[in-house]
């Protein structure tokens, strides 16, 4: 299980990322909704813990609950604790507040990357990809398996692994 101090000072800092990075996906998130995700603000923190941001408290716990199992799977990040953060003003001048963040940390995946070769629904080809998919239908994690584009990817070391489990 992935640990991390959180500290007065961290969820100062940890607000101020998450600006910076709502501020990023606004200028810079792709044509293709799916890249940067809809549900998920991803902020990495360490070279191999980062925290994965919601704004549903249904959607931290779904997705936490569903990350344990595949993690036990071996087919997913390790997981951290779930925390939130309350914050006391509008994130930006685009966005509601006060608001709470909900967050769990992760482990940090390599995301795949542009030289992997697709099919036409942008899923990776190939033997790993279909087993990653057998092994979310064992576990009764379809709807995982049926999202499972390149951006859902990532890689551990040599395994490949689901990062999206909402
Ligand atoms: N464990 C992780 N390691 C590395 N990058 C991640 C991880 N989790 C999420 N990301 C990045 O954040 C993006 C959005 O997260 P994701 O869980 O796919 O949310 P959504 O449900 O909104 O699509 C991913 O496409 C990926 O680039
Ligand atoms: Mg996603």
């Amino acid at each position: 299980m992935i640990t991390y101090p959180i500290t007065d000072k961290f969820k100062n800092h940890f607000i101020s990322l998450y600006k910076h990075k709502k501020e990023e996906l606004r200028e810079y998130s792709s044509p293709w909704d799916y890249e940067s995700g809809i549900h998920c603000v991803f902020i990495p923190l360490t070279k191999r813990i980062g925290v994965k941001v919601y704004r549903e408290k249904y959607q931290v716990c779904g997705a936490l609950k569903n990350q344990i199992r595949a993690f036990r799977h071996g087919i997913a990040p390790e997981y951290g604790k779930m925390f939130q953060i309350k914050v006391d003003k509008p994130i930006n001048e685009w966005d509601i507040g006060p608001t709470t963040l909900y967050c769990h940390f992760t482990e940090i995946a390599q995301t795949l990357q542009e030289e992997v070769a697709l099919d036409e629904n942008n899923f990776p080809t190939g033997i790993e990809h279909a087993e990653l998919c057998a092994k979310l239908k064992e576990i009764n994690l379809y709807w995982v398996a049926e999202d499972l584009h390149r951006f859902n990817i990532g890689r551990i070391g040599n395994r490949m692994v689901c990062i999206d489990f909402i």
